[in-house]
């Protein structure tokens, strides 16, 4: 432990400060001599844990990473630099993270410069940190959700002096913009709206472990997803603890309907969001998901409980009977639209009666998909003071009779789509046959089918043929050489050498000059052919050359063989792109 300088270590009470006023901050790390030199030839890897906002970061902390001159693995024994990221949100979540930093200790014998960094939401929890360090002396970093920007300064220093850091703060926090990112995927990207939480459900650490909702600006959000689209992403999903609450702090009246309809007009051609809070959730925003054919009918809104009662001690601010109203105003508008949902089994003291509530209210629901978690407990939260009664056994037993009624829900829903056809976004082949590929359909169900490889990324009409409850089989409908040709064209209209190509034709076609001589140098030619052998011939020549220097000397004719030059050295680009 003497061997890790201990910079700050995370306090609860600061954690739950809600100043209201984050400040817009920009990346300015520094990345020092040392570090580029170490990083030079050396390799890292991030494995993560938890929701999609961990996901998230990861890509902004691999972004800094290569910044510093780090190249990826994903192979564990070659890495020299490895960043656990962590969740905290139940107890299963965190076990996993034990047994992944155990993992490493060889990597530290075997290369005495290895460097393992634990991040993440669970560093943000009182004696994550001190306890780790006990345990796994090899640990060379540890820092939390509020300062990743600092990732090349911590680095720096472990270098310089040899020892290890921990650097955990809690503070309401800010956001920072222009951050780096090395993104995981090449079509589906996340990009992050608002950032931390306010509502304390009282079962919940992420108010503590991300501190205070912080909406980032408009404008900020809408450069990022409008070079996501430039780059050829086909889904974007808007992330936050809660979407519908964006634009809280701003007090101007910019909301998330503001968001998503600006979001939408870029012409992603897959829009998503998640997380919805049932209590933030406006008839406006409503009115956006419809009007937008690129919005997926598919919403996250997280339930937790079917009984009241529950759901006031969760502090979760609705109603069974309004989140019913909810569900039914979003069905009225779009009849076929998904919805899914988190429910907690097992909140302290919950009764027969009110589970049997949740029950009820999922059959009557009856979700597209359902997360379900068996509550647990969580220091430094409300509900982890509060007696409980309900032992681990009628916990799990109540755990699986839920998952039988969400199961039902899950399979009336597959039924009906047997013998439709939908739209899939391709993944890619299916990791256990190269033949078959897998994707998802507009309301997030997973699709199977047989198909080319190459079809990665686009999105195709399939029919689905059989049902499996969590997966679906299906048929391509497409043609996929269509498929591919058509985003070839796509492609295409935005390279500068085809822009080029198309202004020329314009220009050479209405010049109608050009078109005179080019007619009179057809009928030159004819006649040149016709006078072949005979004592015509040098005059028709004559008038021939004559006619060829007039259109080959026209500027538009000139710069048409010019683009069209350019353009056929793209085709062979293009070419090899479709083969
Ligand atoms: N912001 C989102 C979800 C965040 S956490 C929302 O409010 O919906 C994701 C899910 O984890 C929650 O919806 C909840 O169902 C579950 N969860 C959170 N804390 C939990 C706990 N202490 N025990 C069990 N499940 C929990
Ligand atoms: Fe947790 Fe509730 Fe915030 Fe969701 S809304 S992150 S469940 S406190
Ligand atoms: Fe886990 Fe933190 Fe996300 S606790 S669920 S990684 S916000």
């Amino acid at each position: 432990m003497s061997r890790c300088q201990i910079i700050s270590l995370p306090d609860l009470t600061k954690a739950r400060n809600r100043q209201d006023g984050a400040s817009i901050k920009y990346d300015e790390a520094v990345y020092s001599e040392a570090l580029k030199q170490f990083a030079n030839g050396r390799k890292y890897l991030v494995k993560t844990f938890g929701c999609q906002g961990n996901v998230r970061d990861e890509e902004i902390i691999s972004g800094y990473l290569e910044k510093a001159g780090f190249t990826k693995t994903s192979d564990e024994k070659e890495a020299n630099l490895v960043i656990i990221n962590t969740c905290a949100v139940r107890e299963n979540a965190e076990d996993k993270v034990y047994g992944e930093i155990g993992k490493f200790k060889g990597n530290t014998k075997a290369d005495k410069n290895f460097i393992l960094g634990v991040c993440g939401c669970m560093m943000q929890e009182e004696k994550k940190a001190e306890s780790l360090i006990k345990t796994y002396p090899f640990i060379k970093l540890i820092f939390g959700t509020h300062n990743i920007a600092d990732l090349p300064s911590m680095l720096d220093r472990i270098i310089s002096s040899g020892h290890g850091l921990v650097d955990v703060i809690s503070y309401p926090g800010d956001v920072i913009e222009n951050l780096p990112s090395i993104r995981l995927d090449p079509y589906k990207a996340f990009v992050n709206i608002s950032y931390g939480c306010d509502k304390f459900c009282t079962y919940c650490i992420v108010p503590y472990t991300r501190g205070r909702e912080r909406s980032r600006p408009l404008q900020s959000i809408l450069d990022e997803c409008r070079k996501l689209v430039e780059d050829g992403y086909q889904e974007i999903t808007l992330l936050g603890q809660n979407v519908n609450s964006y634009g809280k702090d701003f007090h101007d009246g910019t909301n998330f309907a503001t968001v998503l309809e600006e979001v939408a007009k870029l012409g992603i051609p897959r829009l998503r969001f998640t997380t919805s809070h049932p209590w933030d959730f406006s008839l406006d925003m409503l009115d956006v998901i419809a009007k937008y054919p690129n919005i997926m009918k598919c919403i996250h809104l997280p339930v937790q409980s079917g009984s009241t009662a529950v759901l006031r001690q969760m502090g979760r601010r609705y109603t069974r009977e309004q989140y019913l109203e909810l569900v039914k105003a979003i069905r009225e508008r779009m009849p076929g639209c998904a919805i899914t949902t988190d429910i907690i089994v097992g909140f302290p003291n919950e009764t027969e009666e009110q589970f049997a509530e949740t029950l009820t209210l999922c059959e009557e629901v009856k979700y597209d998909a359902a997360f379900t978690f068996i509550y647990s407990p969580r220091a430094g939260t409300p509900a982890a003071k509060m007696v409980d009664n309900v032992s681990d056994e009628v916990k799990h037993e109540r755990f699986n009779r839920l998952l039988k009624v969400v199961e039902a829900g899950v399979i009336y829903h597959s039924s009906q789509m047997v013998g439709k056809v939908y739209d899939v976004l391709v993944d890619g082949p299916s990791k256990k046959n190269e033949d078959i590929l897998c994707g998802y359909t507009e309301s997030n169900k997973l699709v199977n089918f047989p198909g080319p490889s190459y079809l990665k990324g686009h999105i195709v009409k399939v029919k689905i043929v059989e049902d499996h409850a969590f997966s679906m089989l299906g048929e391509l409908q497409d043609d996929p050489v269509e498929v591919l040709l058509k985003s070839a064209k796509g492609k295409l209209a935005k390279e500068p050498a085809y822009i080029e190509y198309l202004a020329a034709k314009k220009a050479y076609e209405e010049d109608a000059e050009l078109q005179a001589n080019l007619k009179a140098k057809e009928a030159a030619q004819k006649a040149l052919a016709l006078s072949m052998g005979t004592d015509e011939y040098d005059a028709k020549k004559a008038a021939f050359a004559a006619l060829s220097e007039l259109v080959e000397n026209n500027p538009n004719y000139i710069n048409l063989v010019s683009a069209t030059a350019d353009l056929r050295a793209l085709f062979v680009e293009m070419k090899a792109i479709l083969q």
